[in-house]
């Protein structure tokens, strides 16, 4: 190879690396700072096998367990389902700023606090921290997350109370703070959500008091109070006026006269099960399109009415009352 030619050797070289070197990082769509921020959340999570992928030769955005936005390439979900972690929620999470849904889910050696610094993730719709063993209380500061429209801290050790603030957030489809160790009463605030009203999931904790009457005002979709020990009458969340479709208020101390109670025709699914509620089962109960209903363990008294799905339902819909009675019980007498 003569001189010369040795030269326009090394140029086409130089230029084919280039080009390679330009390609490769026109097809690296990862933000710098969401890579580095992953990079920093994968080593606090112990460099768990589910983060395998994230390799930081490659595009974070292939990268499993998270997802980029496709006009921004920002990351705007990441999901952590079943994996073997021993950690805490890393603090960096609150450093990709574009997220949108953030799932710690089936965790359980996923320990400690709701760090704040997911306070700094406002575009945040979806948050799911849920089957994990987090504890400590449910913190105030959700109420920054103004686009919030799913709130799932479901099967946790968390305690303390419910935090009354949490009626600020007015997208709110649905908030689950089911089977956690929550004391103290249902807020008064509940009655007053400003915009959307939420299902509420509240059962499995240790909840106490009356439900505040102020719930009667809105029209819930669903409310599950289920395992707690809430007394008093809550026969003002029905009425026909409503629009309720399902309802667990089973293994409480509920207490109240089901007689004259109206039931809306929007009611689907309706579960009153190891209560103290007397009286006797309405008429209007046959009208109803009902998929569930369990009356069992209370103190209801009189014929079960006939028609409608009254009569589909098992004897275990209606068995330990005090003196219920006919199909599918045993006949009165
Ligand atoms: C949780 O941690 C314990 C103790 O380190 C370990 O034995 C167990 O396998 C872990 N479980 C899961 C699901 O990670
Ligand atoms: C989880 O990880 C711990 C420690 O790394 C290990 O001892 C345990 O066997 C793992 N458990 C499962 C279910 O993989
Ligand atoms: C996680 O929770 C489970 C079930 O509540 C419990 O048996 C286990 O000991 C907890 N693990 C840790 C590490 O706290
Ligand atoms: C909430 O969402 C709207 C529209 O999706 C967006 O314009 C707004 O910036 C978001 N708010 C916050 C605080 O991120
Ligand atoms: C609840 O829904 C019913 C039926 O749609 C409606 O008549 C009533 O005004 C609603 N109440 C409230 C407080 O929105
Ligand atoms: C039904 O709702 C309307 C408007 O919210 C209210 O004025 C009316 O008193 C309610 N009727 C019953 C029977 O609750
Ligand atoms: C109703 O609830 C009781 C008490 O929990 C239960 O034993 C029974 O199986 C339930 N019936 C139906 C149809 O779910």
């Amino acid at each position: 190879m003569n001189n010369s030619n040795f030269v326009s050797f090394s140029f086409f070289c130089f230029l084919f690396l280039s080009q390679t070197f330009l390609s490769f990082s026109a097809t690296e769509r990862c933000n710098p700072n969401d890579k580095k921020v992953l990079l920093q959340i994968k080593k606090a999570l112990n460099n768990p096998y589910q983060l395998a992928s994230w390799d930081p030769k490659t595009d974070c955005c292939n990268w499993y367990v998270v997802e980029c936005d496709p006009n921004t390439n920002r990351i705007v979900t990441f999901n952590l389902f079943s994996a073997n972690i021993s950690a805490q929620i890393p603090a960096a999470i609150g450093d990709l700023p574009y997220l949108q849904t953030l799932v710690f889910r089936k965790l359980t050696n996923l320990t400690g606090p709701i760090p704040p610094a997911i306070a700094k993730l406002s575009n945040l719709k979806l948050l799911r921290l849920s089957y994990t063993n987090l504890s400590g209380t449910v913190p105030t500061f959700f109420t920054q997350l103004k686009n919030l429209t799913f709130l799932d801290l479901s099967f946790n050790d968390l305690t303390g109370s419910i935090p009354p603030e949490l009626s600020l957030l007015q997208n709110l489809d649905a908030l689950h703070l089911d089977r956690n160790k929550l004391t103290g009463n249902i807020p008064e605030s509940f009655g007053k959500f400003t915009g959307k009203v939420p299902d509420l999931y509240l059962s499995h904790n240790k909840l106490t008091g009356s439900v505040p009457k102020n719930l009667g005002h809105l029209n819930f979709t669903v409310l599950d109070f289920s395992r707690n020990t809430l007394v008093g009458d809550i026969s003002f969340l029905f009425g026909t006026n409503k629009t309720i479709q399902i309802v667990d208020f089973s293994r409480n101390m509920f207490e109240f006269d089901l007689s004259n109670v109206k039931f809306p025709d929007s009611l689907t699914s309706l579960d009153l099960n190891h209560n103290k509620i007397t009286g006797s089962l309405p008429q209007d109960l046959r009208k109803l399109n009902l998929q569930y209903l369990n009356v069992s363990y209370n103190k209801l008294c009189g014929q079960i009415p006939t028609g409608g799905k009254l009569q589909t339902f098992d004897i275990s819909s209606y068995f330990h009352n005090k003196c219920l009675c006919g199909a599918p019980l045993p006949a009165c007498n």
